[in-house]
């Protein structure tokens, strides 16, 4: 890897364009700041992240359920959740040459980080798109884009309730896009305009709100290490008094050494029983629960873990990135551990000709793709089509050669050793299983299936 922070991450981004993982969002249009497209190797690690969130988070789990609300939620939850109101960050504007706009809580000294001019006093800036709903543009038909999926669990508490079987402690959990209209941005898809979380609210008694957030924190720091992140470049913080949300009595952020520094990964926060109370005073409704056993009606406390996929996904290709010198030719390659990586096998048929050899490749690739994400190249040589594989992390490439016809046999080439071993065809997805399940991957509980 380079060796300076903006030298890895520009490596990164030209690696993510030209490979297909990210594109600047609208590009032929010159683009829209801190919005991206993901390319068709994007989604298959967006895929893979969603997947394994999902089932680590609810689907191995008997005390969460999973909810999907809608984007555009009535505009009284984001008065009565405190977002209208205090969901700002402190802007300034440059008075000298360059008038850019700055997040003042981002700034060292009080001159412009640009041209040095003096900045205005700062005033708050509330980050939540709006738009109209139906075709009246006034005051009264004003909604906005969500800027966390979180109040869709709080809104629909009472009804997951009615519906399951479910008993505090219990989680809500739901994946899905959210908007915020950040006012500094930069470092690539680090900090979106369009951004997409994953988030679980955890509801528990009062008395055991600290025990629960503990809890969280451990599980989530170890789901983090579990992807292949390193433990030395992961860390959890908690905050200072002056960083917490308006709704946080206490927060913890679960960090990553980006080339930059240390930045949030996943926020875990204790939102104690604000959003059900503050839901409960705007809606009118009761939104206590019923304890079964002792009777007792009370606002459950929640414990919040919220995370953004496509932060995991920078701190992913940023930690799988590698160089190095293979016979005088540098080799780019992507450690990813098999369960994230976009493609799992590889099929190479040697050459195109024969035509048998290209058949016989289509008809491994096919049984392979039963069992694995797999694909098929047969274009340019074999040592580019290696390289591209190394370079989008594809942990194993089968070659079809022309002995293959006569022995019934294919080379397994590994990513990450690039040793290579000949196995019988009918051994190959067994041999493949055995070296899929070799780099790196047995602390993955529940890793998706090859899709
Ligand atoms: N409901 C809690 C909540 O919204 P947050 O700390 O503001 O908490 C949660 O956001 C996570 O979402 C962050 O830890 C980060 O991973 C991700 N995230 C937040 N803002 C983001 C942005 N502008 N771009 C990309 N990811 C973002």
């Amino acid at each position: 890897m380079p060796e300076s922070g903006s030298n890895r991450l520009e490596t990164l981004v030209s690696l993510c364009k030209r490979r297909g993982f990210v594109y600047p969002g609208s590009e032929i249009y010159g683009g829209l700041n801190a919005i991206y497209d993901f390319g068709p190797l994007g989604v298959r690690l967006r895929r893979r992240i969603r997947d394994l969130w999902w089932r680590e988070m609810v689907e191995l789990r008997d005390d969460v359920e999973g909810i999907e609300a809608a984007i555009l939620m009535n505009p009284a939850v984001w008065e009565a959740s405190g977002h209208l109101g205090s969901f700002s960050d402190p802007m300034v504007d440059c008075l000298g040459e360059c008038h850019q706009r700055f997040r003042a809580d981002h700034l060292e000294g009080d001159r412009c980080p640009n041209c040095g001019g003096p900045l205005s006093p700062p005033r708050q800036f509330n980050l939540m798109f709006k738009t109209f709903f139906g075709p009246v543009e006034d005051e009264s038909a004003v909604v906005y884009l969500r800027p966390e999926t979180a109040q869709g669990m709080f809104v629909n508490f009472k009804q997951v309730l009615a519906s399951t079987r479910q008993r505090v402690p219990f989680g809500i959990a739901q994946i899905g896009r959210s908007f915020r209209n950040e006012i500094s941005t930069g470092n690539f898809i680090f900090r979106l305009r369009e951004l997409e979380m994953m988030e679980m609210e955890w509801f528990c008694s009062p008395a055991d709100d600290a025990r629960w957030f503990d809890y969280w924190c451990e599980q989530r720091l170890s789901w983090h290490r579990s992807l292949g992140l390193g433990a030395e470049r992961l860390r959890i913080r908690p905050h200072g008094e002056d960083e917490k949300a308006h709704y946080a009595l206490a927060s913890s952020d679960i960090e990553y050494l980006f080339p930059w520094g240390w930045g949030e990964l996943e926020g875990i926060a204790r939102r104690g029983d604000y959003d059900l109370r503050r839901h409960q005073e705007f809606s009118g409704r009761d939104l206590q629960y019923v304890d079964p056993l002792s009777g007792e009606h009370y606002l459950p406390f929640v414990v919040e873990p919220a995370v953004g996929v496509d932060r995991i996904f920078l701190a992913l290709l940023l930690d799988a990135y590698d160089e190095e010198e293979v016979r005088g030719e540098r080799r780019v390659v992507l450690r990813l551990r098999p369960e994230v990586a976009p493609f799992q096998v590889a099929v190479l048929p040697l050459q195109r000709k024969p035509p048998e050899l290209g058949e016989l490749a289509r008809r491994v690739e096919s049984e392979l793709r039963r069992s694995f994400a797999t694909e098929y190249d047969d274009t340019q040589s074999i040592g580019r089509r290696y390289r591209r594989q190394d370079e989008i992390g594809t942990p194993l490439a089968v070659t079809i050669d022309f002995g293959s016809l006569e022995d019934h046999a294919a080379t397994i080439r590994e990513r990450d050793s690039m040793e290579q071993v000949r196995v019988g065809l009918d051994q190959l997805g067994e041999a493949c299983r055995e070296r899929l399940g070799q780099v790196g991957s047995s602390a993955v509980r529940g890793a998706p299936d090859a899709g």
